[in-house]
C-alpha cells in the first residue's frame, strides 16, 4: 500500500488485507475487531467486518437487528483528521448454509430452486458428517471471497480491507488450517482448487492474525500457545491487544505501602479525624466508621494486588515480541462511540 496520500502515519499493517481477530473467550474480539475496522475504514475506504459463529455478536454491538448473508452498511468509519472523511463499514454473518448454496450455484450454475431442495433435504447436515472440515471451509471461503473480490464482479462491492471477528485461540488453528487437511481429503475437482487458494491467502503476507488478550494470567498464556500454534501452521502473527486495561487508581508509592500492609485501619482512622471525620465509634475500634475503612483497605488491597498481577503480565506480552496495542477499560461499557474512541486509540497506536 505504501505511504498514504494524506501524509499520516502508516500503520504497522499496511500490506494486510485480510486481518483475523481472535483472543480467549470473553476478552473483547468482536469490540476490538469492530474498533480496529472502524480505524481502517477512514478517507473513503470500505472495509468489511465478518463474524462466522451465528452469535450475532456484531448486531448486538452496533444496536442493529441481526445480520444476515448480504453485507449490509452499518457505520462511518473514523476519518483521519479532524476535518476528514470516514469512509465506512460494512458488516455480514456468514453462515455455512448460505456459503454453501453460494458456492455450488458459483460452481455448478444451480439455481435457487435446485439449492433449495438441497438444504430441504438436509444435505449441508450429511455432508458435514462425512467431512467434518467442511463447515469451516465453506465459512473462510465465504472470507476468500470477500477478500479477493475485484471490480470484475458486476455490482459487487469491492472492499479495502476485511476483518474478521474469527473463533477463539483454541479452535483458530483448525479452523484456518483445516482447508489443508480438507485438500488433502478433495484432491480433485473445483474443491481442492478452491481449498489451495483460500490457503494461499491465509498464510500469506495479505493476512495478519492479531490475538486479543487481558492482563491475566491465562489469557496471556494462551496467547502465548497460539502464537507459537500459528508459527507452526506458517500463518503470519499480527499483533497482541490487550483490552480492558485498568487505570491505577493510586501511584506505585502508595500501592507498594498497601500491599506491604503499612496502612492500618488506625492510622487511616487517625487522619480522616485530621481532616474533619470524626470517629463516633462507640468503643475504641468499632462503629460504622472502622468498618467502612476496613472495606475500603480490603478494596485498595484487591486493586494493588490486581495492578500487580497486570505489571507482570504486560512484561509476559512484551516478552513475545510482537507489535502490541493497550486499550482501556471503559467503565461506561462500549456503545457507538466508544467504539470509535477505542478505534482512536488502536489508530493513534499505529495499529491501522
Ligand atoms: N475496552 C473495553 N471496555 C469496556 N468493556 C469492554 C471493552 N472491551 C470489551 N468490553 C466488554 O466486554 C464484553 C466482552 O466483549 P466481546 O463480546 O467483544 O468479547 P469476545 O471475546 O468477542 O467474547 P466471545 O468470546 O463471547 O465472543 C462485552 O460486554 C464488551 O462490551
Ligand atoms: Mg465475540
Amino acid at each position: 500500500m505504501g505511504p498514504v496520500a494524506d501524509g499520516a502515519a502508516v500503520s504497522d499493517w499496511a500490506g494486510v488485507r485480510l486481518h483475523v481477530v481472535t483472543g480467549k473467550g470473553g476478552t473483547g474480539k468482536t469490540t476490538v475487531a469492530a474498533a480496529l475496522a472502524l480505524a481502517l475504514a477512514s478517507e473513503g475506504r470500505q472495509v468489511l467486518l465478518c463474524e462466522v459463529e451465528g452469535r450475532q455478536g456484531i448486531a448486538q454491538l452496533f444496536d442493529l437487528p441481526p445480520l444476515g448473508y448480504d453485507e449490509r452498511r452499518v457505520a462511518t468509519g473514523l476519518p483521519r483528521d479532524p476535518g476528514g472523511q470516514g469512509g465506512a463499514v460494512h458488516a455480514l454473518a456468514v453462515d455455512a448454509e448460505s456459503a454453501m448454496l453460494e458456492y455450488l450455484a458459483l460452481y455448478y450454475r444451480l439455481g435457487n430452486r435446485s439449492g433449495r431442495a438441497l438444504e430441504k433435504f438436509g444435505v449441508l447436515d450429511f455432508a458435514t458428517t462425512v467431512a467434518p472440515g467442511l463447515r469451516d471451509v465453506l465459512l473462510t471461503g465465504k472470507v476468500f471471497e470477500a477478500v479477493e473480490r475485484n471490480s470484475r464482479n458486476k455490482g459487487a462491492r469491492v472492499y479495502d480491507a476485511i476483518v474478521l471477528d474469527a473463533p477463539p485461540t483454541g479452535r483458530i488453528a483448525q479452523f484456518l488450517g483445516v482447508n489443508g487437511e480438507f485438500g488433502e481429503l478433495a484432491r480433485v475437482g473445483p474443491v481442492r482448487g478452491q481449498t489451495d487458494r483460500v490457503m494461499a491467502l491465509l498464510s500469506s503476507s495479505r493476512t495478519a492474525v492479531h490475538l486479543v488478550t487481558v492482563l491475566e494470567e491465562m489469557p496471556v498464556q494462551e496467547t502465548a500457545d497460539g502464537i507459537a500454534d500459528l508459527q507452526r501452521d506458517g500463518l503470519q502473527v499480527g499483533g497482541v491487544v490487550v483490552n480492558l486495561v485498568q487505570a491505577a487508581a493510586l501511584g506505585q508509592p502508595e500501592l507498594d505501602r498497601v500491599l506491604g500492609g503499612a496502612v492500618s485501619r488506625e492510622a487511616v482512622v487517625a487522619d480522616l479525624a485530621l481532616g474533619g471525620v470524626p470517629d463516633a465509634s462507640p468503643a475504641p475500634g468499632e462503629g460504622p466508621l472502622h468498618q467502612l475503612v476496613d472495606e475500603l483497605l480490603t478494596e485498595a488491597r484487591d486493586h494493588a494486588e490486581r495492578h500487580q498481577v497486570e505489571v507482570a503480565q504486560r512484561a509476559a506480552v512484551t516478552a513475545l515480541g510482537r507489535p502490541t496495542y493497550e486499550l482501556a477499560r471503559r467503565a461506561e461499557g462500549v456503545d457507538l462511540d466508544g467504539l470509535h474512541a477505542l478505534a482512536a486509540d488502536l489508530r493513534r497506536q499505529g495499529m491501522a
